[in-house]
Protein backbone atom coordinates (compact mmCIF):
# COMPACT_ATOMS: atom_id res chain seq x y z
CA UNK A 1 0.00 0.00 0.00
CA UNK A 2 1.08 3.38 -0.54
CA UNK A 3 1.59 6.01 2.12
CA UNK A 4 -0.83 8.61 3.79
CA UNK A 5 -4.14 6.34 3.40
CA UNK A 6 -6.21 8.31 5.66
CA UNK A 7 -10.21 7.87 6.80
CA UNK A 8 -12.63 8.65 9.28
CA UNK A 9 -15.17 7.23 10.97
CA UNK A 10 -17.81 8.32 13.64
CA UNK A 11 -19.72 5.85 16.28
CA UNK A 12 -22.28 6.56 18.70
CA UNK A 13 -21.75 5.52 22.30
CA UNK A 14 -24.31 2.94 23.33
CA UNK A 15 -26.24 1.46 26.17
CA UNK A 16 -26.71 -1.68 27.29
CA UNK A 17 -30.41 -2.96 28.47
CA UNK A 18 -29.11 -6.35 28.67
CA UNK A 19 -25.78 -5.98 30.45
CA UNK A 20 -21.88 -7.97 29.07
CA UNK A 21 -20.17 -8.21 32.53
CA UNK A 22 -17.67 -11.24 32.24
CA UNK A 23 -16.24 -13.44 29.55
CA UNK A 24 -15.74 -16.57 28.78
CA UNK A 25 -12.10 -15.98 26.87
CA UNK A 26 -10.59 -12.38 28.27
CA UNK A 27 -7.77 -12.74 25.77
CA UNK A 28 -10.70 -12.76 22.36
CA UNK A 29 -13.30 -10.57 24.83
CA UNK A 30 -15.51 -13.56 23.97
CA UNK A 31 -18.68 -12.40 26.73
CA UNK A 32 -19.90 -14.89 28.98
CA UNK A 33 -23.43 -13.90 27.96
CA UNK A 34 -24.72 -12.02 24.97
CA UNK A 35 -26.26 -8.33 25.68
CA UNK A 36 -28.47 -5.93 24.10
CA UNK A 37 -28.12 -2.16 24.03
CA UNK A 38 -29.04 1.22 22.28
CA UNK A 39 -27.07 3.27 20.21
CA UNK A 40 -27.07 6.84 21.77
CA UNK A 41 -27.76 9.15 19.08
CA UNK A 42 -24.93 12.68 18.97
CA UNK A 43 -22.78 11.04 21.33
CA UNK A 44 -19.85 9.86 20.05
CA UNK A 45 -16.23 9.35 18.62
CA UNK A 46 -15.21 11.09 15.15
CA UNK A 47 -11.36 9.02 14.46
CA UNK A 48 -9.06 9.60 11.56
CA UNK A 49 -6.33 6.86 11.08
CA UNK A 50 -3.53 7.50 8.45
CA UNK A 51 -1.59 4.33 7.78
CA UNK A 52 1.43 5.45 6.69
CA UNK A 53 4.37 3.09 5.97
CA UNK A 54 6.55 5.77 7.26
CA UNK A 55 6.00 6.45 10.63
CA UNK A 56 8.54 4.61 12.57
CA UNK A 57 5.72 4.17 15.15
CA UNK A 58 1.50 4.33 16.24
CA UNK A 59 0.59 7.51 17.84
CA UNK A 60 -2.74 8.57 19.17
CA UNK A 61 -4.01 12.26 20.16
CA UNK A 62 -7.14 11.79 21.97
CA UNK A 63 -8.83 14.96 22.19
CA UNK A 64 -6.10 17.33 21.12
CA UNK A 65 -3.78 15.61 23.82
CA UNK A 66 -0.62 13.07 22.65
CA UNK A 67 -1.20 9.94 24.34
CA UNK A 68 1.83 7.73 25.34
CA UNK A 69 0.77 5.25 28.21
CA UNK A 70 -1.89 2.52 28.55
CA UNK A 71 -4.29 4.22 26.24
CA UNK A 72 -1.71 4.39 23.41
CA UNK A 73 -0.72 0.88 23.87
CA UNK A 74 -4.49 -0.28 24.15
CA UNK A 75 -4.65 0.84 20.56
CA UNK A 76 -1.74 0.12 19.47
CA UNK A 77 -2.52 -3.70 20.49
CA UNK A 78 -5.86 -3.25 18.81
CA UNK A 79 -3.88 -1.76 15.61
CA UNK A 80 -2.07 -5.34 15.72
CA UNK A 81 -5.51 -7.05 15.48
CA UNK A 82 -6.31 -5.24 11.95
CA UNK A 83 -2.94 -5.05 11.07
CA UNK A 84 -3.07 -8.61 11.44
CA UNK A 85 -6.71 -9.18 10.04
CA UNK A 86 -5.73 -7.28 6.51
CA UNK A 87 -2.10 -8.01 6.55
CA UNK A 88 -0.72 -4.99 6.38
CA UNK A 89 2.51 -3.64 8.31
CA UNK A 90 2.65 0.11 8.32
CA UNK A 91 1.72 2.01 11.60
CA UNK A 92 -0.56 4.50 11.83
CA UNK A 93 -1.52 8.00 13.88
CA UNK A 94 -4.86 8.07 14.79
CA UNK A 95 -6.56 11.22 15.75
CA UNK A 96 -9.63 10.96 18.28
CA UNK A 97 -12.09 13.21 19.83
CA UNK A 98 -15.40 12.60 21.77
CA UNK A 99 -17.85 15.27 21.54
CA UNK A 100 -18.90 14.23 25.19
CA UNK A 101 -16.33 14.46 27.66
CA UNK A 102 -14.21 11.85 28.67
CA UNK A 103 -14.97 10.94 32.24
CA UNK A 104 -18.29 12.53 32.12
CA UNK A 105 -20.15 9.02 33.15
CA UNK A 106 -20.73 8.34 29.40
CA UNK A 107 -18.46 5.07 28.27
CA UNK A 108 -16.33 5.91 25.71
CA UNK A 109 -14.82 2.63 25.10
CA UNK A 110 -17.56 1.92 22.54
CA UNK A 111 -17.21 4.50 20.47
CA UNK A 112 -13.73 4.92 20.51
CA UNK A 113 -13.41 0.90 19.40
CA UNK A 114 -16.28 0.94 17.12
CA UNK A 115 -14.90 4.29 15.57
CA UNK A 116 -10.73 3.36 15.25
CA UNK A 117 -11.90 -0.09 14.00
CA UNK A 118 -14.43 1.53 11.19
CA UNK A 119 -11.59 3.95 9.98
CA UNK A 120 -8.96 1.86 10.32
CA UNK A 121 -10.63 -0.24 7.66
CA UNK A 122 -11.37 2.04 5.59
CA UNK A 123 -8.32 3.82 5.72
CA UNK A 124 -6.68 0.34 4.78
CA UNK A 125 -9.58 0.55 1.70
CA UNK A 126 -10.23 -2.73 2.70
CA UNK A 127 -14.16 -4.31 2.37
CA UNK A 128 -15.59 -6.15 5.35
CA UNK A 129 -18.66 -7.29 6.08
CA UNK A 130 -20.16 -5.21 9.38
CA UNK A 131 -20.55 -8.49 10.93
CA UNK A 132 -16.90 -8.66 10.84
CA UNK A 133 -16.48 -5.22 11.33
CA UNK A 134 -18.24 -6.11 14.99
CA UNK A 135 -16.26 -8.91 15.87
CA UNK A 136 -12.65 -6.58 15.53
CA UNK A 137 -13.89 -3.97 17.17
CA UNK A 138 -15.03 -6.29 20.14
CA UNK A 139 -11.38 -7.48 20.24
CA UNK A 140 -10.91 -3.58 21.33
CA UNK A 141 -13.62 -3.35 23.93
CA UNK A 142 -16.52 -6.20 24.32
CA UNK A 143 -19.01 -3.40 23.88
CA UNK A 144 -17.60 -1.66 20.88
CA UNK A 145 -19.20 -4.39 18.66
CA UNK A 146 -22.41 -3.11 19.72
CA UNK A 147 -22.04 0.22 18.21
CA UNK A 148 -20.93 -0.84 14.87
CA UNK A 149 -24.53 -1.80 14.04
CA UNK A 150 -27.44 0.60 13.76
CA UNK A 151 -30.61 1.69 16.39
CA UNK A 152 -31.20 -1.30 19.13
CA UNK A 153 -28.25 -4.16 18.93
CA UNK A 154 -27.65 -7.63 19.81
CA UNK A 155 -24.13 -9.30 20.85
CA UNK A 156 -24.09 -12.62 20.49
CA UNK A 157 -21.82 -14.62 23.07
CA UNK A 158 -19.91 -17.95 21.23
CA UNK A 159 -16.83 -19.81 21.84
CA UNK A 160 -15.23 -18.85 18.58
CA UNK A 161 -13.88 -14.82 17.43
CA UNK A 162 -16.24 -15.19 14.18
CA UNK A 163 -19.51 -16.12 15.99
CA UNK A 164 -19.07 -13.55 18.70
CA UNK A 165 -20.82 -10.71 16.49
CA UNK A 166 -23.21 -8.12 16.83
CA UNK A 167 -26.80 -7.37 14.69
CA UNK A 168 -29.48 -4.92 14.79
CA UNK A 169 -32.44 -6.31 15.64
CA UNK A 170 -34.27 -2.73 15.23
CA UNK A 171 -33.39 0.52 13.62
CA UNK A 172 -33.49 3.74 15.21
CA UNK A 173 -36.68 4.91 14.49
CA UNK A 174 -38.31 1.42 15.42
CA UNK A 175 -39.47 2.74 19.10
CA UNK A 176 -38.94 6.83 20.35
CA UNK A 177 -37.20 6.17 23.73
CA UNK A 178 -34.49 8.80 25.10
CA UNK A 179 -31.65 8.22 27.94
CA UNK A 180 -31.71 10.76 29.93
CA UNK A 181 -28.50 10.76 31.77
CA UNK A 182 -27.96 11.99 35.35
CA UNK A 183 -24.41 12.57 35.85
CA UNK A 184 -23.41 12.11 39.44
CA UNK A 185 -19.64 12.35 39.33
CA UNK A 186 -17.22 13.15 36.81
CA UNK A 187 -14.64 10.86 38.30
CA UNK A 188 -12.66 8.18 36.83
CA UNK A 189 -14.13 5.21 37.68
CA UNK A 190 -11.34 3.38 39.95
CA UNK A 191 -11.76 0.32 38.59
CA UNK A 192 -12.65 -0.43 34.57
CA UNK A 193 -14.73 -2.89 33.05
CA UNK A 194 -11.39 -4.51 31.34
CA UNK A 195 -10.28 -5.52 34.85
CA UNK A 196 -13.74 -6.16 36.12
CA UNK A 197 -14.71 -8.83 33.47
CA UNK A 198 -11.82 -10.43 34.72
CA UNK A 199 -12.85 -10.83 38.36
CA UNK A 200 -16.80 -11.15 37.51
CA UNK A 201 -16.26 -15.49 37.87
CA UNK A 202 -15.16 -14.68 41.67
CA UNK A 203 -18.97 -13.92 42.84
CA UNK A 204 -21.11 -17.15 43.42
CA UNK A 205 -23.60 -15.13 41.85
CA UNK A 206 -22.13 -14.66 38.05
CA UNK A 207 -22.69 -18.10 37.06
CA UNK A 208 -26.61 -18.18 37.97
CA UNK A 209 -26.92 -14.45 36.63
CA UNK A 210 -25.08 -15.86 33.11
CA UNK A 211 -27.22 -18.88 33.14
CA UNK A 212 -30.80 -16.68 32.84
CA UNK A 213 -28.89 -14.29 30.48
CA UNK A 214 -30.32 -15.68 27.80
CA UNK A 215 -33.95 -15.65 29.16
CA UNK A 216 -33.77 -12.10 29.94
CA UNK A 217 -32.69 -11.41 26.35
CA UNK A 218 -35.44 -13.06 25.08
CA UNK A 219 -38.06 -11.16 27.46
CA UNK A 220 -36.21 -7.74 26.91
CA UNK A 221 -36.37 -7.91 23.01
CA UNK A 222 -39.94 -9.49 22.69
CA UNK A 223 -40.82 -6.02 24.97
CA UNK A 224 -38.99 -3.88 22.72
CA UNK A 225 -40.36 -5.61 19.58
CA UNK A 226 -43.69 -4.84 20.82
CA UNK A 227 -42.88 -1.46 22.78
CA UNK A 228 -44.10 -2.63 26.24
CA UNK A 229 -42.51 -0.43 28.17
CA UNK A 230 -44.02 -1.54 31.29
CA UNK A 231 -42.61 -5.36 30.67
CA UNK A 232 -39.27 -3.69 29.06
CA UNK A 233 -38.78 -1.37 32.48
CA UNK A 234 -38.86 -4.45 34.65
CA UNK A 235 -36.45 -6.23 32.85
CA UNK A 236 -34.05 -3.72 32.13
CA UNK A 237 -33.78 -2.68 36.15
CA UNK A 238 -34.03 -6.26 37.17
CA UNK A 239 -30.95 -6.92 34.85
CA UNK A 240 -28.72 -4.00 36.19
CA UNK A 241 -29.40 -4.64 39.86
CA UNK A 242 -28.06 -8.29 39.10
CA UNK A 243 -25.04 -7.37 37.24
CA UNK A 244 -24.21 -4.41 40.13
CA UNK A 245 -25.05 -8.10 42.80
CA UNK A 246 -22.75 -9.88 41.23
CA UNK A 247 -19.82 -6.54 40.82
CA UNK A 248 -20.74 -5.79 45.08
CA UNK A 249 -20.13 -9.66 45.28
CA UNK A 250 -16.80 -10.31 43.42
CA UNK A 251 -13.16 -10.50 44.93
CA UNK A 252 -12.36 -7.49 45.57
CA UNK A 253 -15.60 -5.87 45.53
CA UNK A 254 -16.47 -3.12 43.26
CA UNK A 255 -19.70 -1.00 44.38
CA UNK A 256 -19.96 1.36 41.32
CA UNK A 257 -23.12 3.13 43.01
CA UNK A 258 -23.18 6.02 45.31
CA UNK A 259 -25.74 6.95 47.52
CA UNK A 260 -27.15 9.85 45.30
CA UNK A 261 -27.43 7.03 42.51
CA UNK A 262 -29.49 4.93 44.71
CA UNK A 263 -31.72 7.87 45.71
CA UNK A 264 -32.22 8.29 41.95
CA UNK A 265 -33.71 4.77 41.19
CA UNK A 266 -35.78 4.61 44.53
CA UNK A 267 -37.07 7.64 42.80
CA UNK A 268 -37.42 6.39 38.90
CA UNK A 269 -38.88 3.39 40.42
CA UNK A 270 -41.55 5.71 42.66
CA UNK A 271 -42.28 7.72 39.41
CA UNK A 272 -42.90 4.67 37.25
CA UNK A 273 -45.07 3.66 39.61
CA UNK A 274 -47.47 6.88 39.63
CA UNK A 275 -47.48 6.58 35.76
CA UNK A 276 -44.44 8.10 34.14
CA UNK A 277 -42.77 5.40 31.86
CA UNK A 278 -38.97 5.32 32.99
CA UNK A 279 -36.82 3.00 34.06
CA UNK A 280 -33.03 3.15 35.37
CA UNK A 281 -29.92 0.77 34.11
CA UNK A 282 -26.29 1.55 35.71
CA UNK A 283 -22.76 0.65 33.66
CA UNK A 284 -19.52 0.64 35.42
CA UNK A 285 -19.99 4.20 37.29
CA UNK A 286 -22.69 5.93 39.64
CA UNK A 287 -24.24 7.66 36.43
CA UNK A 288 -27.76 6.72 36.16
CA UNK A 289 -29.47 6.17 32.68
CA UNK A 290 -32.90 6.70 33.16
CA UNK A 291 -34.89 4.92 30.01
CA UNK A 292 -37.96 6.46 29.10
CA UNK A 293 -40.57 7.41 26.37
CA UNK A 294 -39.95 10.91 24.20
CA UNK A 295 -43.46 12.02 25.60
CA UNK A 296 -41.94 11.42 29.17
CA UNK A 297 -38.46 13.17 28.62
CA UNK A 298 -38.81 16.91 29.28
CA UNK A 299 -40.59 15.60 32.83
CA UNK A 300 -37.92 12.81 33.39
CA UNK A 301 -35.16 15.94 32.88
CA UNK A 302 -36.74 18.70 34.89
CA UNK A 303 -37.35 15.93 38.14
CA UNK A 304 -33.83 15.11 37.74
CA UNK A 305 -32.44 18.36 37.87
CA UNK A 306 -34.66 18.83 40.86
CA UNK A 307 -32.64 16.58 42.72
CA UNK A 308 -29.47 17.62 44.89
CA UNK A 309 -26.40 15.67 44.06
CA UNK A 310 -27.21 15.55 40.18
CA UNK A 311 -24.57 17.53 38.19
CA UNK A 312 -25.74 17.60 34.73
CA UNK A 313 -28.35 15.92 32.43
CA UNK A 314 -27.76 14.93 28.68
CA UNK A 315 -30.11 12.86 27.33
CA UNK A 316 -29.96 10.94 23.65
CA UNK A 317 -32.23 9.62 21.18
CA UNK A 318 -31.58 5.88 19.57
CA UNK A 319 -28.58 6.01 17.42
CA UNK A 320 -27.66 4.93 14.25
CA UNK A 321 -24.40 2.49 13.21
CA UNK A 322 -20.80 3.66 13.12
CA UNK A 323 -20.30 5.41 9.59
CA UNK A 324 -17.23 6.40 7.51
CA UNK A 325 -17.32 10.10 6.97
CA UNK A 326 -14.38 10.30 4.20
O1 LIG B 1 -16.88 -2.92 26.74
P1 LIG B 1 -16.44 -2.78 28.16
O2 LIG B 1 -15.29 -3.66 28.49
O3 LIG B 1 -16.19 -1.34 28.51
O4 LIG B 1 -17.61 -3.31 29.12
C1 LIG B 1 -18.86 -2.68 29.27
C2 LIG B 1 -19.51 -3.15 30.50
C3 LIG B 1 -20.80 -2.45 30.90
O5 LIG B 1 -20.84 -1.14 30.38
C4 LIG B 1 -20.84 -2.35 32.42
C5 LIG B 1 -22.04 -3.24 30.46
C6 LIG B 1 -22.36 -3.19 28.99
O6 LIG B 1 -22.90 -4.20 28.51
O7 LIG B 1 -22.14 -2.16 28.33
Amino acid sequence: MGTGQSATARANANIAFIKYWGNRDDRLRLPANSSLSMNLDGLHTVTTVTWDAALSEDSLTLNGQVETGAKLERVRRHLDAIRHRLGLDAHASVVSTNNFPTGAGIASSASSFAALTVAAVAAAGAQLSERELTTLARLGSGSAARSVPSGFVVWHAADRHEDSYAESIAGPDHWDLVDVIAVVSYQHKEVGSTAGHTSAHTSELQATRVEHAPQRLAECKAALLERNFDAFAEIVERDSNLMHAVMMTSRPPLFYWHPVSLDIMTQVRRWRADGLPVCYTLDAGPNVHCICTAAAADEVIARLKAMSGVDEVRAARPGGPAVVLS
